[in-house]
């Protein structure tokens, strides 16, 4: 560690009730080497879904903790990770963003491998000997690639532990995601893509902060929300906060009314719409019984499932991951995700709202990129005031939302990680 390094990056003080996270955590690139190794190639990583390759030989290319990586679907319909690199001297073999095949040649010497990554053809190939065997020259796959409800993961750790153990509690919450459409969840097609000049570990706190709301969205909530027809004072904030293990959290919200198409009216949609928004959630009552159709329709979650998917699932369902270039520099992802068989007018208002709120365009984001940026640049002091606090409901024995405990939660496991005191649970036999 490079010199001057703290003697530790937490302080998670339980007796006086009072976290704290060096600052250096957020500028220092000796840290994000460490990251990279420690977290980045360790954890599973959400690398796409399964609704975004629908059909045998449908790809989608990507960047998965700074890797380049094929999602694609093979002739055989198991759904692969493949890794953007081909086996002869290194180009990316597919440089398109998405389409259909059953092959990918490499534009460099024409190496081509089916959609199933074997290497199928090489120009010339007699001019190889004996032991150049093309079997062994496929395109590899991920170390680990496995699935939940149509949510595709990858480990580049090989002996990582299973993606059902490591969601732990996260897994419930995915399940009031997928639950609220009969025939699956889809992603809508279409990315937004953004940056930002900020630390990456800066927007997981921001999408798990219940706090920062009415200060930095104070237009939305206070201007764009009334002008729709929202009691916005009638709110009820009553939000709580839940570790959910492995560093994954939560924070819910009942009753805030964000509109949801698949069960929650809100005034903009207009009065006509009210009778068949609450006919749905009628179905999901019959469907769950009342307790688990209150909890997908009328709770707005922000879930972090560690270390960088956040599913912000108010409005439409947001899907958003994103990885560090330099410790102030982040590139983010974030899909919209919804019921298959939802009607086209439904699907318009869900995108609306998607875009009103969350878009890199929206009433949020840009408030969020701006505030997340001010911090970064804050931390140029860093050397005088080294110590950002993290400890709002740190005492309490019900956290809420608007607390600070989801962020501590992340910050715990990060350290583990980092520090190496609990490091990431492999398998059995490995
Ligand atoms: S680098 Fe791909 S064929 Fe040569
Ligand atoms: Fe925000």
């Amino acid at each position: 560690m490079e010199n001057g390094a703290p003697e530790s990056w937490v302080i998670d003080n339980h007796k006086d009730g009072l976290f704290r996270v060096h600052r250096r955590t957020f500028t220092d690139p000796h840290v994000l080497a460490l990251e990279k190794e420690r977290v980045f190639a360790q954890c599973w990583l959400y690398a796409g879904h399964e609704s975004e390759i629908p059909n045998p030989g449908d790809f989608r290319t990507r960047q998965v903790a700074g890797r380049p990586v094929i999602l694609v679907r093979g002739t055989d319909g198991q759904v692969r990770v493949l890794l953007n690199t081909c086996t002869h001297r290194g180009a990316q073999v597919c440089r398109e963003k998405s389409g259909t095949t059953k092959t990918f040649q490499c534009a460099y010497h024409a190496w081509t491998y089916n959609n199933q990554g074997e290497l199928v053809g090489v120009p010339g190939e007699d001019a190889y000997s004996e032991a150049f065997d093309r079997r062994q020259l496929g395109l590899v796959t991920a170390p680990r690639t496995e699935s939940y409800r149509g949510f595709v993961f990858v480990s580049f750790n090989p002996a990582m532990e299973n993606l059902v153990s490591y969601l732990a509690g996260a897994r419930e919450y995915l399940d009031l995601v997928c639950d609220q459409s009969e025939n699956g969840m889809e992603i809508i097609s279409g990315t937004q893509l953004y940056s930002m000049r900020a630390n990456w570990k800066l927007l997981v706190e921001n999408s798990i902060d219940g706090y920062h709301a009415l200060p930095t969205h104070k237009r939305y909530f206070l201007e764009f929300l009334p002008d729709t027809g929202v009691e916005v004072q009638r709110m009820r904030i009553a939000g709580t906060a839940k570790s959910l293990g492995n560093g994954h959290a939560v924070i819910a919200n009942p009753e805030i009314p964000f509109g949801r198409p698949v069960a929650d009216w809100i005034p903009a949609w207009g009065e006509a719409k009210k009778a068949e928004i609450e006919a749905m959630y009628q179905k999901l009552i019959a469907r769950f019984g009342a307790e688990h159709a209150y909890n997908i329709a009328k709770v707005s979650r922000n879930l972090l499932i560690f270390p960088n998917l956040i599913i912000n699932d108010i409005m439409s369902v947001t899907v958003r991951t994103f990885f560090p270039l330099a410790p102030d520099y982040i590139e983010i992802s974030a899909w919209a995700l919804a019921p298959k068989e939802e009607s086209p007018e439904n699907r318009v208002l869900r995108l609306d709202n998607f875009l009103t709120f969350l878009g890199p365009g929206g009433f949020a984001t840009p408030d969020d990129v701006e505030m997340l940026e001010a911090c970064q640049r804050g931390y140029a002091n860093v050397r005088e005031v080294e110590w950002s606090d993290i400890s709002r409901g740190m005492t309490r024995q019900a956290p809420l939302a608007s607390d600070e405990l989801q962020m501590q939660v992340f910050w715990r496991r990060w350290n583990e990680l980092i520090t190496g005191s609990r490091p990431a649970r492999v398998r059995e036999a490995a």
